[in-house]
């Protein structure tokens, strides 16, 4: 499957907003896999399908996280729209026909985050937050900051993604926590 066929099956799946999302997604994250001298292709598909789950109601992506046996954490039950990466990489996986383990990571992953994410994942994350539709002024930090150092994006968006979720007085997943300890730690 090209770029150009998978685009086509997405757009199907997801309302004009979201797919239009998704296509700021691939281009931000494919003008950072050039800076950061990562290879393109797998970036820009993993941009493109990362919320390739995000409109499947609730009740469904329990259910299908069921069948694919996705062992649940409590918060997880409560939210199910936390599941959209981890059920759409498996979709991906066995729907789609994509094998890619780190392009399935990046999908499954974009919505927590975790300790050791690979890089492709990382930029999946920095994209999906700072893609240009995103008006509220922190997207615009991340983004210049993505320009001048990866981490440091990085960090800021844990950052603003746990104050928001404590702000607003939501469940926060532990991963998400586990990652930015681990991505205060890492050096490089
Ligand atoms: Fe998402
Ligand atoms: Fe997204």
């Amino acid at each position: 499957m090209d770029l150009e066929q998978i685009k086509k099956r997405l757009k199907a799946k997801l309302s004009p907003d979201r797919f239009q999302h998704s296509l700021r997604v691939m281009e931000l994250a494919r003008k950072l896999a050039t800076l950061y001298q990562i290879p393109v292709t797998p970036v820009a598909v993993a941009g493109l399908l990362h919320d390739v789950a995000r409109e499947i109601p609730h009740p469904e992506l329990l259910k299908l996280a069921d069948r694919y046996r996705l062992p649940l954490s409590e918060v997880e039950r409560r939210v199910p729209v936390m599941l959209h990466g981890r059920v759409g990489a498996l979709q991906l996986k066995k729907e789609w026909g994509i094998e890619h383990a780190e392009i399935l990571e990046a999908v499954a992953l974009h919505v927590t985050g975790a300790p050791e994410m690979n890089k492709i994942s990382q930029i999946i994350m920095i994209a999906d937050f700072a893609e240009p539709g995103r008006g509220h002024f922190t997207s615009r930090i991340a983004r210049e900051l993505a320009l001048v150092d990866r981490l440091t994006a990085v960090r800021y968006i844990f950052d603003q993604k746990i104050k928001y979720i404590i702000d607003s007085g939501f469940l926060l997943h532990p991963l998400t926590i586990e990652a930015r300890n681990w991505f205060l730690l890492e050096e490089t």
